[in-house]
């Protein structure tokens, strides 16, 4: 039976979303595509402040990949300037919502000056505890996973670790996302059926949705939905259903 109503004990953790299809929004009002990623912004806004609104502890939102840098300058370049336009106009409106800043990736790759102010906005919300968001940023799973292994190499090799040692939870202590839960809920929009080298470890058991809206259009509804199909998942983990039913 489909429930109308979110049940708070039933609603995920950690939503971890993939913002696909401002391009094509852009190319549907036949707009620049760095239009789309303007449009995009207020969909973020809206987003970032539903889930706070429904207590969700940990927004992860995918905005810039690693393999984006192949995209042309002009756009790279636009899509900075607004990344730095997004964090000045927003952190103060986020600090007050007691919403701690938190930023995954390459992020020595970014230009200085968006470095900076994601640093100075880390800094006012650190100790923030309503809602951790999550903003991965010049991100490859991959390389998070490769930046871990080389970590625990590195301890090892100093006598700090053995080899014994080194189990889940330690690796996932040497990722980016190092202390925060993994993602009960991706959500990827624009209908991608991809994962296009998001949270590669930390999706193990992660429900996925998907839907066709582009991110420019998803609004409030769009993650009721996503939440209330959430809410009628069974995660297993492995176990049979007559285990998971008997508690
Ligand atoms: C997502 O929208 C935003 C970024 C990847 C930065 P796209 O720019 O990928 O939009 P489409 O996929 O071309 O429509
Ligand atoms: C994934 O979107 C990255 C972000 C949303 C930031 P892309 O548009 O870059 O993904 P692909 O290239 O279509 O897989
Ligand atoms: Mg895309």
């Amino acid at each position: 039976m489909h429930s109308e109503t979110l049940i708070k004990e039933k609603l995920p953790k950690h939503i971890a979303i993939i913002m696909d299809g401002n391009g094509r929004w852009a190319k549907n009002h036949s707009l620049k595509r760095i239009m789309g990623h303007k449009k995009g912004m207020d969909a973020v806004r809206e987003v970032v402040k539903t889930c706070r609104e429904l207590g969700i502890k940990v927004l992860t939102l995918y905005a810039f990949s690693a393999e984006n840098w192949r995209r042309p300058q002009s756009e790279i370049k636009a899509l900075m300037s607004l990344l730095k336009l997004y964090i000045r106009s927003e952190i103060s409106q986020l600090h007050k919502n007691n919403i701690k800043v938190n930023a995954i990736g390459d992020l020595q790759k970014l230009p200085k000056d968006v470095l900076k102010l994601i640093k100075d906005g880390f800094d006012k919300t650190k100790n923030n505890r309503g809602m951790v968001l999550n903003v991965a940023l010049s991100y490859s799973g991959r390389d998070e996973i490769l930046h871990a292994v080389t970590q625990i190499a590195g301890k090892v090799k100093a006598n700090e670790l053995t080899l014994s040692g080194i189990d889940e939870k330690i690796f996932s202590q040497h990722l980016y996302t190092a202390g925060l839960p993994d993602p009960d809920l991706l959500i990827r929009t624009s209908g991608e059926l991809r994962v296009s080298n998001f949270l590669l470890w930390q999706i193990a058991y992660t429900e996925i949705y998907v839907t066709d809206a582009l991110w420019p259009d998803f609004k409030k509804e769009n993650l009721h939905k996503a939440l209330l199909e959430y809410q009628q998942r069974k995660r297993r983990f492995g176990f049979t259903d007559e285990q998971i039913n008997s508690g």
